[in-house]
């Protein structure tokens, strides 16, 4: 299948929530600047959530799907294009797209639906674009070995940090360095907690309902709080940057839930914070992986970091030390990251 710059880009998504339904509304906003600027017609042939799906092979109305979430309905109210009982997997299977974005929720159970659905659209020869961390974690060699078999791309950067490009300055801008280590807050539920319980004397359970309202949570919150959403991420950066197969069971994960008030006091009167973060520290031909609450010095550059910013550190041969941040108000940036991804792709074919 080839893309070009000027030509239409059928696009199938998966999932309509905090993230789906940003990307949604950055078609409508961004329609002309992605027309004038790149000449890219994004048209949305086929969407799906929990009630089912609505397909439309010349374009559904981006803007009458969120408006159907927001209020409360499911894709499948769609008129006359809707279908219930339909899943995401039938859609994919079997409706013609250029490319699949997939917002499902992160399932590391055993990656579904997202796994079969990204497995389907590369066989199918569809480039694909996710949010969702999960099918990666759980099969990222398959996966990357699909997409060069059938010669599409399959990109992620929205997996790591949000809108934090992560994944993208690590692959691209450090292809040829040696990274000996790598430091990120990678998960902002995690430092909002702690930075606010820290700044603000928030207590631990009002800190995550403002998370969690903000949209910044995972639909399961153990994820995030226990570790494991930040392990993930870290387990996509040494695949696809530090080129190292790691697996989610060697990283050393723990969790925030049992830093409290007073610890984080303690270490304030030390002039230090704690943060949570994530380390690759290369060790030989290996890395050794972790993600824990860490005393950092003030000046450490991830210690710096507000409670709605995310941040990763290289640590390079001949690149110096890269430092990167972002303040994730809202999920649009890791919306935004889909987008970018998606015109990487079709500009670059
Ligand atoms: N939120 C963030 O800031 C953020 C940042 C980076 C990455 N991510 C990742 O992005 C993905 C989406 O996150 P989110 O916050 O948007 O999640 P969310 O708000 O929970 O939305 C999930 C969407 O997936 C749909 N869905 C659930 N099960 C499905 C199924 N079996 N078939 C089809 N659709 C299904 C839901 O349908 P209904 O609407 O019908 O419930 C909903 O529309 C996750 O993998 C997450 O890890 C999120």
């Amino acid at each position: 299948m080839t893309v070009t710059a000027t030509q239409k880009v059928r696009l199938l998504l998966i999932g309509v929530g905090n993230v789906g339904r940003r990307f949604l509304d950055l078609l409508v906003r961004k329609r002309d600047t992605l027309c004038d600027r790149l000449g890219l017609e994004l048209t949305l042939t086929g969407v799906a959530d929990t009630s089912g799906v609505a397909i439309r092979p010349s374009g559904l109305d981006a803007q009458q799907v969120v408006q159907l979430k927001v209020e409360g309905q499911g894709v499948a109210a769609y008129p006359r294009w809707g279908q219930s009982g339909v899943s995401a997997f039938e859609m994919v299977r079997t409706t013609e797209a250029d490319l699949l974005l997939e917002a499902s929720p992160a399932n590391l159970e055993d990656g579904q639906p997202g796994l079969s659905c990204i497995e389907a659209a590369l066989s199918r020869g569809m480039h694909v674009v996710t949010a969702n961390k999960a099918p990666l974690v759980l099969a990222f060699p398959r996966l990357l070995d699909l997409s060069r078999v059938h010669g599409v791309r399959l990109c992620f950067d929205a997996t790591v940090a949000g809108g934090l490009p992560a994944v993208n300055l690590g692959r691209r801008d450090l292809a040829a360095a040696d990274i000996h280590r790598l430091e990120g807050i990678l998960n902002l539920t995690t430092n909002y907690i702690l930075t606010r319980m820290a700044q603000d004397g928030l207590s631990y359970d009002e800190a995550l309902a403002q998370a969690q309202a903000a949209g910044h949570a995972e639909a399961d919150p153990r994820l995030d709080v226990e570790g494991w959403d930040a392990a993930s991420k870290l387990v996509i950066l040494a695949h696809s940057v530090l080129d190292y197969p790691a697996t989610l069971a060697e990283v050393a994960v723990e969790g925030i839930t049992h830093v409290s008030a007073e610890t984080l006091q303690q270490a304030a009167a030390e002039g230090k914070r704690v943060k949570p973060v994530a380390t690759a520290e290369r060790d030989g031909e290996h890395y050794a992986l972790s993600v824990r609450p860490t005393w950092l010095e003030a000046d450490h550059p991830l210690a710096q970091l507000g409670p709605k910013q995310m941040g990763i550190v290289y640590h390079t041969d001949i690149s110096g030390v890269i430092s990167a941040a972002i303040v994730e108000e809202t999920p649009l940036p890791t919306a935004s990251a889909l987008l970018r991804d998606v015109v990487d792709i079709v500009s670059s074919q």
